[in-house]
């Protein structure tokens, strides 16, 4: 804690040493935003006049009324890159600094300012957006057959996590009657990663077999088919049913069988073959 009050303090004191207020020789250039995503690293561009000699480069974030140094370079001092010296990189030729392992805190509002030898300087407004990208969503229907006169009813879900910013759900190519109270999304945001996860449950009544899939921020699920003649459900029932005869007709064979095996043998030796199961017809 104590350390993290002496960067700050140490930022802070830098970035008041380092911050270049826009004088009369500055021009200042419109915004330019940047994206990056979540966990990987972005390059921030300054657009500064590379045929002119650059003496130095400084690249700062812009948080409330304050302005924090971040990295650059300069050819007359030595500057005091503390908190971003792992996550950033500078490159001289192109003006660019990459920044690696982005976090939600690295979006915002930033200054690059450069300063030609020449003595003149401008100050760029860049901004960051940081994104998450959703997983694959998860696509499901059940159907049922329902109260609607032409058939089935189906209750489709779609379900994806760990992207930023909140997003809807689409389901492209299909004609939902969107109605309130069969339409249920939950949109939760992990308080820890800030990242959300989404899931729609949607009632779609059918008409004829359709191929669906739903998308959510950029991520497209696969493609179920609904809405089947012969649909899953039907087709189980209509395999257990062979399988059930079978089994029957296999035990009719086997009880078959068995009466047969209990009926004395005939021996092929027996001169009086016949004989006594002629007597047991007379007897019965
Ligand atoms: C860069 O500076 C050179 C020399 O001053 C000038 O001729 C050129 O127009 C400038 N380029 C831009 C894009 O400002
Ligand atoms: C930068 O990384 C080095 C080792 O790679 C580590 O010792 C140092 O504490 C890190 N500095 C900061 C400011 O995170
Ligand atoms: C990236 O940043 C997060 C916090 O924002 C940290 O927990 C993680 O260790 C970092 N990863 C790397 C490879 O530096
Ligand atoms: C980032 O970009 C997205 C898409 O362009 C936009 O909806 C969002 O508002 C932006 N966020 C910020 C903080 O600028
Ligand atoms: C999608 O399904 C897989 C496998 O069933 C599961 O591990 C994953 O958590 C599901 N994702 C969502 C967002 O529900
Ligand atoms: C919405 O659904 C309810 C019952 O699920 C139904 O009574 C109502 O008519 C539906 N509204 C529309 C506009 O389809
Ligand atoms: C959507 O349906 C799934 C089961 O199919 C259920 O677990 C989930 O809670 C439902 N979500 C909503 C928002 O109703
Ligand atoms: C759904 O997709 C399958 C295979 O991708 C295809 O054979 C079928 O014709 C499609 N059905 C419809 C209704 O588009």
């Amino acid at each position: 804690m104590k350390g993290s009050i002496c960067s700050l303090l140490a930022l802070a004191v830098t970035s008041v040493l380092l911050t270049a207020s826009p004088g009369d020789c500055s021009t200042e250039s419109p915004e330019r935003t940047f994206y990056a995503v979540l966990g990987q690293s972005v390059t921030l561009r300054c657009p500064g006049n590379l045929s002119v000699p650059i003496l130095r480069l400084y690249l700062q974030m812009q948080r409330g009324q304050k302005d924090y140094f971040i990295n650059g370079f300069a050819r007359d001092k030595s500057l005091p890159v503390t908190e971003y010296l792992n996550r950033t990189e500078v490159n001289e030729m192109d003006l660019s600094i990459t920044m690696s392992n982005i976090s939600f805190s690295d979006e915002g509002p930033y200054t690059c300012i450069v300063f030609y030898t020449e003595g003149s300087k401008e100050v760029h407004l860049i901004s960051l957006n940081v994104t998450a990208t959703y997983s694959v969503p998860n696509v499901t229907a059940d159907c049922i057959h329902g109260q609607v006169t032409r058939g089935k009813k189906c209750q489709l879900s779609c379900s994806s996590t760990g992207g930023y910013p909140e997003s809807e759900v689409k389901w492209p190519g299909l004609h939902l009657h969107l109605n309130e109270s069969d339409n249920k999304t939950t949109s939760l945001q992990d308080p820890h990663s800030k990242t959300w996860t989404i899931n729609q449950n949607v009632t779609y009544y059918c008409d004829q077999p359709t191929n669906v899939s739903c998308s959510i921020g950029h991520a497209v699920s696969h493609t179920i088919t609904i809405c089947q003649a012969d649909s899953f459900p039907l087709r189980v029932n209509v395999a257990i049913a062979f399988v059930v005869t079978f089994v029957l007709f296999l035990i009719l064979v086997l009880v078959l069988m068995k009466c047969h095996h209990r009926r004395p043998r005939p021996n092929p030796e027996d001169p009086a073959l016949g004989f006594p199961l002629a007597l047991r017809t007379a007897e019965t």
